[in-house]
């Protein structure tokens, strides 16, 4: 045992999807005695960020506020580096904890590993082994599973590639996606409370009897000729007059200019703001189908049987494919236009993928990291 004294871990994170795969590990940990938990955001998003804290109810003990319009890699990643630097050096963690394959997991994972912490990464494992798409997550990604001391895989197959790369077995952990312990606290928290999730209930009336599409996209390989494509093919989607567009347009600059030019006054596409975490829920409730460049949407419409298509040329969740619940339509607008058309016109190809089929977790994810580290650092004492 650890004796009195907790085990202090700081969890560091900057964007809305590590915030949401974060809170309910953040919640698990923070529960428990043998932790002390301490949380540090980049902000390297600012309003997206905010939404998933509020709604999670976590107050950071250190915001970077590194966000800046149109923000460089080089610029962002050098602003991180030293301020999580810093922050570990006020800090001293025994642990440092990140997700996924941001660039602020990146440096926090480098910047731990210059002080020799070690680090525990989340979401471990996915590879898409093509360093370009998804760019620079990829490579993100490697460079921490290089240093992590704990990965915890969300499913058999990330967990596989690990070894492929020759880490230690015994130091990879398959623990569930905690993207669905989040979907589960959420479905939870608007059934109890709906008016947390009614904001859509206007544009669900002007698109009543329509057969919603819900859409995000904001991939940095996509920019330029690949979201113009995107935004051809659903111009051609919307003009059907059963159809319906939801498009929750992420802030970014090179996206924002692109949709705005090619989609604006349509009369069944609404570009909206970012939803919120329980709107967002509603969205992917209501939509038939969802197409789609996120990685964590992959990861929910599965779990809640809505077809995704993947607005990639590859991806490191293979699952959702291999379940049949994901396709890859890339950003070839002829052919996405195709897939939305079988999906809205033939049955039996929408029932084969609408399946509910939940790979990549069942919402026990936060709890076996619980125990995983709780074990770990009974060894170290
Ligand atoms: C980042 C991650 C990506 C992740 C995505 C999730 C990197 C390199 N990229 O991409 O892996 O999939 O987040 O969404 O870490 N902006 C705002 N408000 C916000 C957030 C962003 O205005 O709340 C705008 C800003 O102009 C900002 C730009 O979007 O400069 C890009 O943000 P950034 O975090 O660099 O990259 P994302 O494309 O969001
Ligand atoms: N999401 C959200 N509001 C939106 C769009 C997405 O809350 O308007 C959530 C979604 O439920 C998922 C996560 O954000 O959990 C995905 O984030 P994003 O697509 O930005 O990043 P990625 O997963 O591709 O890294």
């Amino acid at each position: 045992m650890t004796g009195a004294v907790p085990t202090r871990i700081l969890v560091i994170f900057g964007t809305r999807p590590e915030a949401i795969k974060l809170f309910p590990v953040i919640a698990a940990l923070k529960a428990d005695a043998r932790f002390a938990i301490r949380v540090c955001v980049s902000a390297q998003h600012r309003g997206m960020l905010d939404q998933v804290l509020e709604i999670a109810g976590i107050t950071p003990d250190h915001d970077l506020d590194l966000m800046r319009p149109d923000q460089s890699l080089d610029a962002l990643t050098a602003a991180l580096l030293t301020g999580l630097g810093r922050v570990m050096d006020a800090e001293r963690p025994a642990r440092v904890m990140v997700q996924g394959d941001t660039a602020t997991a990146m440096a926090g994972a480098i910047a731990a590993y210059y002080r020799k912490i070690p680090v525990d990464h989340l979401e471990a494992g996915l590879r898409s082994g093509n360093i370009h798409h998804p760019w620079p997550e990829e490579v993100n990604r490697r460079i921490i599973g290089t240093i992590a001391a704990l990965h915890f895989a969300p499913t058999a197959t990330a967990a596989g590639a690990l070894h492929r790369e020759n880490v230690d077995p015994s130091r990879v952990h398959v623990t569930g996606n905690s993207v669905i312990d989040a979907l589960h606290w959420i479905t939870a928290r608007i059934a109890a409370e709906p008016a947390l999730a009614g904001g859509l209930a206007g544009l669900e009336a002007r698109f009543a009897g329509k057969r919603i599409i819900g859409v995000t996209s904001h991939r940095r390989e996509n920019f330029g000729g690949g979201l113009e494509a995107i935004a051809a093919a659903i111009r051609t989607i919307a003009a059907r007059r059963d159809v319906a567009v939801i498009f929750p347009v992420h802030p970014n600059p090179n996206v924002r200019k692109v949709m705005d030019g090619a989609l604006s006054g349509l009369a069944n596409v609404a570009m909206i703001e970012p939803l919120d975490y329980p709107h967002f829920a509603r969205l992917l409730s209501i939509a038939e189908i969802m197409l789609t460049d996120s990685g964590g949407v992959q990861e929910e419409a599965p779990a809640l049987g809505k077809p995704v298509l993947v607005l990639r040329e590859t991806t490191e969740r293979p699952e959702g494919i291999a379940a049949g619940t994901a396709r890859l339509v890339g950003t070839d607008a002829r052919r996405i236009v195709s897939e939305i058309f079988k999906l809205l016109d033939d049955r039996m190809a929408y029932e084969a993928m609408a399946r509910a089929h939940n790979p990549f977790g069942d919402g026990q994810t936060a709890r076996r990291i619980v125990e995983i580290l709780a074990h770990e650092i009974g060894q170290q004492a």
